[in-house]
């Protein structure tokens, strides 16, 4: 069972004109960077791709949210650029999941599979064996700023009693007191963007998830 919270900063909401500089100042405080990448098919918004992932500087791991259709086509050039946790979404596996996770861990990354709010957790119930990480998303991917959606908090005990060493990350709405729930509730890593990257003071608010 995992217990100690790991806090992975998303840097969707942060200054992508000062990028390193932003993950600077939440590096001494965080576990994991989370970076999303959105190619404007799977949800409504574009971000970031490997060029930038290559241009991170950071000792911690990195996450790469693949937010994207055909995820297979690029997962191997985000192994290279640094991704050392990949996560994917069910929802544009299209009957290859067992393939593409597989591959992540041969690329010699953390296999991990997102789900949306819409989609049930018992989808990926199958693949669990394959999965190092399972991505609860607590909002409608695509934007940060947005607010938690409670639902996600039963897909995170079904999750914690079907695999208990499993990590499962919370993507979505969190601040200190979601935070406080989804930890209750078993999850072990948080990604959090706009509360990190929109507080005054940024370690503090970082320490906050983890209280
Ligand atoms: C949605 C993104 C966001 C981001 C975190 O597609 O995945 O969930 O990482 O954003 P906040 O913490 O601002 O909800």
């Amino acid at each position: 069972m995992k217990n100690n919270v790991l806090i992975a900063p998303s840097i969707l909401s942060a200054d992508f004109g000062r990028l390193n500089e932003e993950i600077a100042s939440v590096e001494p405080y965080s576990d994991i960077i989370s970076v999303d990448v959105m190619d404007g098919h799977f949800v409504p918004n574009i971000t970031v791709g490997i060029s930038v992932v290559k241009r991170i500087k950071t000792k911690l791991p990195i996450e790469c949210h693949l937010m994207i259709e055909h995820p297979e086509k690029y997962i191997e050039e985000f192994a290279k650029a640094g991704a050392k946790i990949i996560s994917v979404h069910i929802e544009t596996m299209h009957e290859k999941t067992a393939e593409i996770l597989q591959k992540i861990r041969k690329l010699g990354c953390k296999a991990s599979l997102a789900i949306k709010p819409a989609t049930p957790v018992s989808e990926i119930e199958e693949y669990l064996p394959l999965m190092d990480c399972a991505v609860v998303m607590s909002v409608e991917p695509g934007f940060g700023g947005q607010s938690f959606i409670p639902g996600a908090l039963d897909k995170i005990r079904w999750l914690r009693e079907k695999k208990p060493d499993i990590d499962i990350i919370v993507d979505g709405g969190i601040n200190a007191e979601t935070a406080k729930l989804c930890r209750e509730a078993g999850a072990n890593i948080l990604v959090a963007g706009s509360y990190v990257f929109g507080a005054a003071d940024r370690k503090a608010a970082i320490e906050s998830l983890r209280a």
